[in-house]
């Protein structure tokens, strides 16, 4: 509460000096002040924290060149109804462009609306808007990663695990038997990636047994509670533990911890994201590896959209999928990568 009063005075007080300064004779050419809102669906996503912590650095980044910068976060709880009051509170503060990463993913109608009302443009992020409600208006963009890609390459680095060392099939019956962890039902990374990640085994010929699939809604502690479940039910047939995200690879691991299974006995895991927790669970060669969702690269571009919209500057400069859409792509990591990554980091 306080911060915002602080942050509500600071608007206004920097508003007050632009309409000062456009009173005096000289003009200033461009708007140089962004007041940017960042509306996430939840505080307690690790990635997503991790992602608008970026966004915030990346933007203030752009005060050296001049610009001058708030930012203003909101995290929803999981909550359409709760985000769209925030993202119009946001609005009434004075916020000039948006950041977005809707609840639900289907439901962006109101938000754009009440941008539209204001001209405040709205880059969506990491949770992708379907393609008719984006081409609503020419002021609504997407900043993110392909999540296809991102299936393919947990895949391939599963196809390169299992083909390097015999014993992943731990029952020796030429098939691999795996688990899902999957996120929230209706994200566009959690079904793509389970798809793509299926595909590629099979494609690349080898044999594989599903033998159970648990929701855990990006979550390490329900995905400690999936985990459990499926452990007690398939007791040691499990060879593969194919995760969407780091945090439910990681609590998949904390399960097997939880019931003290030895090292030799455990399955084979695998994440996305490259979290810090994931990192240097893959380092420790607890995780066997994850594939980068590149949080920098999308706060960087997001950030550079976001100056090129408020200041009028730049845009030609920008490339665009689709003419409002902006991909990053994924990378894998294993332990090499982790240990640079993490390098990188503490730097
Ligand atoms: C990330 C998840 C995150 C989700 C939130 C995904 O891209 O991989 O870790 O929870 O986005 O929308
Ligand atoms: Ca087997």
């Amino acid at each position: 509460m306080e911060m915002k009063k602080v942050l509500a005075a600071g608007i206004v007080a920097c508003m007050g000096a632009q309409l000062f300064c456009s009173c005096g004779k000289e003009r200033p050419k461009e708007e140089r002040q962004v007041y940017m809102g960042v509306a996430y669906y939840d505080q307690s996503d690790t990635f997503i924290n991790a992602l608008v912590a970026c966004l915030k650095e990346e933007i203030q980044e752009y005060e050296e060149e001049g610009v001058e910068t708030v930012t203003l976060m909101r995290g929803a709880a999981g909550s359409q109804r709760t985000q769209n009051d925030q993202v119009k509170e946001l609005i009434d503060m004075g916020c000039n462009i948006l950041c977005v990463n809707l609840v639900d993913r289907s439901d962006p109608s109101e938000i754009i609306d009440l941008a539209r009302e204001k001209d405040v443009p709205i880059i969506f992020f990491n949770r992708e808007p379907v393609a008719e409600d984006l081409r609503q208006w020419d002021r609504l963009y997407y900043v993110g990663a392909i999540a296809a890609q991102s299936g393919v390459m947990q895949g391939e680095m599963a196809v390169e695990l299992i083909e390097a060392d015999p014993g992943i099939d731990r029952n020796k019956d030429g098939k691999i038997q795996y688990v899902v962890l999957e996120g929230e039902a209706g994200h566009q990374d959690a079904i793509i990636r389970t798809e793509n990640v299926v595909d590629t085994l099979k494609r690349n010929g080898i044999e594989i047994e599903k033998l159970s699939n648990g929701i855990a809604n990006w979550n390490r502690a329900q995905a400690q509670n999936q985990m459990l479940q499926m452990i007690s039910q398939n007791q040691n047939k499990i060879e593969l533990v194919l995760a969407n995200n780091d945090d439910m690879a990681l609590g998949a691991i904390d399960a097997y911890a939880k019931l003290n299974y030895t090292e030799s006995a455990l399955p084979v895991f695998l994440g996305i994201d490259g979290t810090d927790a994931g990192l240097e669970a893959v380092r420790d060669q607890k995780l066997a590896g994850t594939v980068y969702n590149d949080k920098e690269g999308q706060a960087e571009a997001m950030a550079e959209l976001a100056i090129a919209l408020t200041t009028g500057e730049g845009m030609d400069r920008i490339e665009f999928e689709n003419e409002q859409y902006i991909y990053l792509p994924y990378f894998k990591v294993t332990q090499r990568g982790a240990e640079n990554l993490l390098k990188r980091k503490n730097r």
